[in-house]
């Protein structure tokens, strides 16, 4: 069984993902051989230095040759290179190869956001839900130009690249020592680290890890509310993103779409002549399937639109503020 450092260490984040520890062994294997080496040759340059400095009356011989020495010092680093390669190399396919039954997520990369495409849910940008134990196969290609996506605490790092697919795949290890809240175990911290303009260091992304139960509730009932915000706040950004471009909520704005201006509780007339009022159930109704009521005058212009509950509930709470 693994163990697992959940802390910090001075050179390293914490070990979340299940390939840390190895990842971390190899890399201090390298650190401490350069160390090793670093000490060991300076020392030694330093040392000639002061006993070979110019003396008056001490004059140079020509140096000999040591045929055993010269045969220690190239191959018992070239020794140590083969471990580094072979080690590295097993290291890697491990990281590469990921196991035939990873959940697969498409990741969309373009600036300067993370889209994300789970096989469960609906896409979300610069947010995306893990399970914890799972392994997790992400997808990855660009909309733009070059990104790369980086992991600390999942020891994980792949170019994201125009035109082309890039993947890599992580398993979450569970974290004990935090308290978990609602609505996930913890989270972890996405960077963009490949440079590509201006929004290069607000590029970044959040991966919720949830345990069995909490992914299945947002299997089912999508996403919770970002933190800090109510469900309404959340419900009136889903609306700036999904409904704000043809539903305008300023006064007397007429275009082809129902003006929202004071639309809770109003009275609708109906194309097929009966009147409705604007409530949680007609709201949700429009929303799911946008044919169903149409508004007098207007034609069944709207797609339909598949928000997972928390998402439904979030706007309908929103549309609850649009009133008098
Ligand atoms: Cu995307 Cu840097």
């Amino acid at each position: 069984m693994e163990e697992y450092n959940l802390n910090p260490t001075i050179q390293l984040p914490p070990q979340l993902s299940t390939f840390a520890p190895e990842i971390d062994r190899i890399y201090y294997f390298i650190y401490w051989v350069s160390v090793v080496f670093f000490v060991g040759i300076v020392g030694a340059m330093v040392y000639f230095l002061w006993k070979y400095r110019r003396r008056a009356g001490s004059k140079s011989s020509p140096t000999g040759h040591n045929n055993a020495l010269e045969l220690f010092w190239t191959f018992s680093p070239l020794i140590l290179l083969f471990i580094m390669f072979h080690w590295g190399f097993q290291v890697y396919m491990h990281t590469a190869v990921a196991p035939d039954d990873a959940m697969n997520i498409q990741v969309t990369a373009s600036r300067w956001k993370w889209e994300f495409l789970s096989p469960e849910g609906s896409p979300s940008n610069n947010e995306v839900y893990v399970p914890v134990g799972r392994p997790v196969r992400l997808v990855m290609s660009s909309q733009d130009v070059l990104h790369s996506f980086f992991v600390p605490d999942f020891r994980v790092k792949r170019d994201v690249v125009p035109g082309m697919f890039s993947s890599l795949w992580f398993q979450a290890v569970d974290r004990p020592d935090e308290n978990p809240n609602d609505n996930e175990l913890y989270s972890v911290q996405v960077f963009c680290t490949e440079y590509c303009g201006t929004g290069h260091s607000d590029m970044m992304a959040t991966i919720h890890v949830l345990n069995a139960a909490q992914y299945a509730a947002f299997v089912q009932q999508g996403p919770p509310p970002p933190p800090g915000l109510t469900p309404a706040q959340w419900g009136g950004q889903l609306f700036g993103t999904n409904c704000a471009v043809c539903h305008s909520r300023e006064p007397g704005v007429i275009n082809n779409y129902p003006n929202f201006h004071n639309l809770w509780g109003r009275q609708e007339r109906l194309a097929d002549g009966t009147t409705v009022t604007v409530n949680e159930e007609y709201v949700r109704e429009s929303i799911l399937n946008p044919g169903a009521k149409v508004v007098n005058g207007f034609t069944p212009a709207m797609p339909n639109f598949h928000f997972p509950d928390s998402q439904l509930n979030a706007l309908v709470e929103y549309l609850k503020t649009l009133h008098e």
